[in-house]
């Protein structure tokens, strides 16, 4: 019997990946289910292609569909690669259901990880990070407890804009912010790649995720994406993990972990080709949004489900050439000022901070 699969996202950058990784998989997984957002014309491809069991845009559907795709009884594994907020009740659900969610859907635990995590205590679900960090942070764990740790590095490429002059930076186009150097991915993303706002978002994520305190989650710009974490133990020790960069490795692991299976798809490691690996530390004036997100996660509450908003409104509103680049950080800082921050025990909660916040950034980017 193969691992049957949903996919939330299947159009997306993370979802046409898992389904390439899991077209050399077929003798362990079968694809369930899949869900787009809005490109119905690639939804109907990949369904003509996979013959999925169950089918769902959500598209003015609300997210019904990706609650029933996420909890059907022949899933096992949930893939969540939506973007932004909206994949937060699905995950939820899955977890509740039982379900081991490949989150790749960061925002999902950045918004609401106390009551994420309580849903996967609760119902038996369990959480494998997607994100190429976390996952480089799990394979270095190798089952070690938390205890055992004293320190994670997160590595960070430093984006498109590493070098620029804040001058420069202030007024990147749209085509220049999705000119990563290393990574190719959606476009929200690859902008919050060049904010390192990304980042921030990522050591909330490690936080939750690895129960590590924020005083423990150090990121440091590593230009060439070939390291993906360090793991620093209490004895002194620091492992790594190293791959030329490409989600096809940590979505493979998120699928059979903590097994690992044969794969012949990805490029491996040949470390003369991957040359002279440079680390340098992350300059707070030039990423002000990255301080600003590390900030909300450390005042915790519903901080930091508004730091998200905030950034999503204003990356929105920079895609659609309404918002120069420089305001990013701007945009979210006021949010975040006008947001006294509040627990985050419940949805409803978490649901209105997001709304506030969301509200709060559109006036702010006016
Ligand atoms: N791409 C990467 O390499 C990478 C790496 C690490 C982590 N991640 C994380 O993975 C997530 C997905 O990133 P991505 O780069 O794959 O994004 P993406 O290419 O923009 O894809 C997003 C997917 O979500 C769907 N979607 C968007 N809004 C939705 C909504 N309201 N309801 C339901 N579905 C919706 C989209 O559907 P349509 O396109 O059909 O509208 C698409 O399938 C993000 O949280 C990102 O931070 C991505």
């Amino acid at each position: 019997m193969t691992v049957g699969v949903a996919i939330l996202g299947s159009t997306g950058s993370i979802g046409r990946t898992t389904l390439e990784v899991l077209g050399r998989h077929r003798d362990r997984f079968h694809v369930v289910a899949l869900t787009a957002g809005a490109n119905a014309e690639l939804l109907e491809e990949q369904a003509r292609a996979w013959r999925p069991a169950y089918v769902g845009l959500a598209n003015g559907a609300g997210g019904r569909c990706l609650i029933e795709a996420a909890t059907r009884s022949d899933v096992r594994v949930v893939v969540n690669g939506i973007v932004g907020a909206a994949g937060l009740e699905a995950t939820l659900a899955a977890l509740r259901a039982g379900k081991r969610v490949a989150l790749a859907n960061k925002e999902t635990l950045v918004i609401a990880g106390d009551l994420v995590m309580r849903a996967a205590r609760e119902g038996g679900g369990e959480i494998v990070p997607v994100d190429s960090e976390h996952s480089a942070v799990l394979q270095c764990l190798a089952g070690r407890g938390t205890d055992e740790v004293a320190r994670l590095i997160l590595t960070a490429s430093g984006g498109p804009f590493r070098t620029w002059s804040p001058e420069r930076t202030a007024a990147a186009t749209v085509a220049e912010a999705l000119n990563h150097p290393t990574w190719r991915m959606g476009r929200k993303i690859t902008v919050d790649s060049a904010t390192l706002v990304n980042k921030a978002l990522e050591v909330i994520e490690a936080h939750y995720l690895f129960g590590m305190r924020y005083d423990q989650v150090d990121v440091v710009v590593h230009p060439q994406s070939v390291v993906h974490a360090f793991v620093e133990f209490v004895d002194g020790s620091t492992l790594a993990q190293v791959s030329f960069p490409t989600m096809e490795l940590p979505i493979l692991y998120a699928l059979t972990h903590p097994e690992r299976v044969p794969d012949a798809g990805t490029r491996r490691l040949d470390p003369v080709a991957a040359g002279a690996l440079t680390f340098e530390a992350v300059d707070p004036a030039r990423f002000p949004a990255y301080g600003l997100g590390r900030a909300a996660g450390q005042a915790g509450g519903t901080a930091p489900a508004v730091f998200n908003a905030a950034n999503e409104v204003a990356v929105e509103r920079f895609l659609a050439g309404q918002l120069p680049f420089g305001r990013i950080a701007a945009v979210i800082e006021a949010a975040l000022t006008q947001h006294p921050s509040a627990p985050a025990d419940t949805l409803a909660a978490v649901l209105a901070a997001d709304a506030e916040g969301r509200r709060l950034a559109r006036e702010a980017a006016c």
